[in-house]
């Protein structure tokens, strides 16, 4: 198979198409079904009551034949768009043959990793390693934490404040979600949070906010005066995704790993929502003059959604034995296969362009909404990583306003998403294949809508 269809014509057909308003009937027995089956643990159909039938490139079907544009694009996992068949065929082929290997060898596994290998940060690629521990996310997190507190013989741990890296007892450790951990404490001892430069939020420059955060990883990282034995790793987003899609300014980065190189600390970058050309490099650390020590990777790595995590480092840290860091699921081989493809789908039609072309008309758009809207304080983004974040005309987050926003999105065929710890920051994160008219409709609709809320509130 050539690397196809293109990008254009992945999609459903006649979208948006709204039959019915959401939840229709048919969604509306499936959510009533779940919730009496699956646990209120359940939140994504809170905010989209809809039960989904289908989904293809940029477009979702719901059960009740409504299509929608996504914008949402499965929180980053469907960057090659929904069952992308490129990517679709070649897992099918690889199902019939063999699913299950623990860590044996097969040539999917080494053609996956050789594929990484080309991709990863500069300095990483040529002399990477691979972990695989576990199918989601938070795995690959926790396996950074064993990897630095075994090479550096340290145990505290460095996050960031509103970062989020997962909801297993480590990885939520190192995030900032206060009403995620309050109910499960104590969690990993010896973890502090260091500021995140977030210059709209502290009212400040981007190089004051980026100096104080760096003054104060300083003190945690070299001081005396921290409270916390001396740290294993700092692990940062480099864009906080689920944090608001905060974007770090120039230099804070690179200056973050001089800190760590000079006092023999790793540095994890956590590329879980923003890897595999979100922001419009393969990683958003290369739009940065560093390397990681460590990357982690999950959601878009297995391609088309298929369960599959990664933890990347550099050969030197690999000094642990078999079973250092182990798991039933270390790699799950059709999805090592579409995450191969997915790389190739990318490189073939130059998604990381279409990333940038695609979040700088997002960000236009909302601009435009934000023109006269007192409610909207701030547009930002990396590549197609997208966020507004709303206020009150007091400055307080005003989450309210976002969930509206999605809640009418959704009436007219637009699913949109929400960032931040107070939910007050439209996420935009669609699939890269989405096409200019797709872009241009459901942004017609983003912005009708946010203005429409805003006059709703000053009315
Ligand atoms: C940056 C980051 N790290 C880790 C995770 C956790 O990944 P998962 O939900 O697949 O466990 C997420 C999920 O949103 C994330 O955005």
């Amino acid at each position: 198979m050539t690397v196809g269809p293109p990008p254009a014509e992945l999609h459903l057909s006649d979208h948006p198409k709204m039959t019915t308003a959401p939840p229709g009937p048919n969604s509306r027995e499936l959510l009533a079904a779940q919730s009496e089956l699956e646990a209120n643990t359940v939140a994504y159909p809170k905010k989209l009551p809809i039960a989904l039938d289908s989904a293809r490139g940029a477009t979702i079907r719901d059960v009740d034949g409504n299509v929608y544009l996504d914008f949402f694009g499965g929180i980053g996992v469907a960057n090659v768009g929904h069952s992308n068949p490129y990517v679709l065929e070649a897992a099918k082929t690889q199902q019939d043959d063999l699913v299950h290997t623990i860590d044996f060898p097969t040539e999917a596994r080494v053609e996956f990793m050789e594929a990484l290998d080309d991709i990863v940060p500069a300095d990483l690629s040529g002399s990477s390693k691979v972990v695989f521990g576990g199918p989601t996310g938070t795995n690959a997190v926790e396996a950074t934490i064993k990897l630095a507190k075994y090479n550096t013989g340290n145990d505290a741990l460095v996050g960031f404040r509103g970062g989020y890296h997962g909801g297993t007892s480590g990885s939520l450790s190192l995030s900032a979600w206060s009403s995620y951990k309050s109910d499960y404490a104590p969690l990993l001892p010896d973890v502090v949070h260091a500021p995140y430069p977030y210059p709209f939020r502290e009212d400040r420059s981007p190089e004051d906010s980026a100096e104080r955060a760096l003054e104060e990883i300083r003190e945690i990282v070299a001081g005396k005066r921290s409270g916390i034995p001396e740290p294993a790793g700092i692990w940062v987003e480099p864009v906080q995704g689920s944090g608001g899609v905060v974007v770090p300014p120039e230099g804070f980065l690179s200056e973050l790993a001089a800190i760590a190189d000079e006092n023999d600390v790793l540095l994890i970058a956590d590329e879980i929502q923003t890897g595999i050309g979100r922001t419009g490099e393969w990683f958003a650390s290369d739009h940065h003059e560093f390397t990681p020590d460590a990357i982690t990777l999950g959601k878009a790595v297995g391609g088309i959604g298929l369960p599959l995590s990664a933890t990347v480092f550099d050969e030197s840290l690999d000094t642990w034995g078999p079973s250092a860091h182990a798991g039933t699921f270390r790699g799950h081989v059709p999805a090592m296969v579409a995450g191969t493809r997915a790389i190739e789908y990318i490189k073939e039609y130059n998604l990381l362009e279409r990333a940038v072309e695609l979040g700088a008309y997002l960000e236009d758009r909302l601009r435009e909404a934000a023109d006269g809207n007192p409610f909207l304080g701030e547009v930002r983004g990396q590549g197609a990583l997208v966020g507004a974040e709303f206020v009150t005309t007091e400055g307080v987050p005003d989450g309210d306003y976002v969930s509206e926003v999605q809640r009418r999105c959704l009436n007219k065929g637009v699913i949109v998403w929400s960032g931040g710890v107070e939910g007050n920051v439209l996420r935009l994160l669609p699939p890269l294949v989405m096409t200019d008219e797709q872009a241009r409709v459901g942004m017609d609709i983003v912005v009708d809508t946010v203005e429409a809320v805003a006059a709703d509130r000053t009315a």
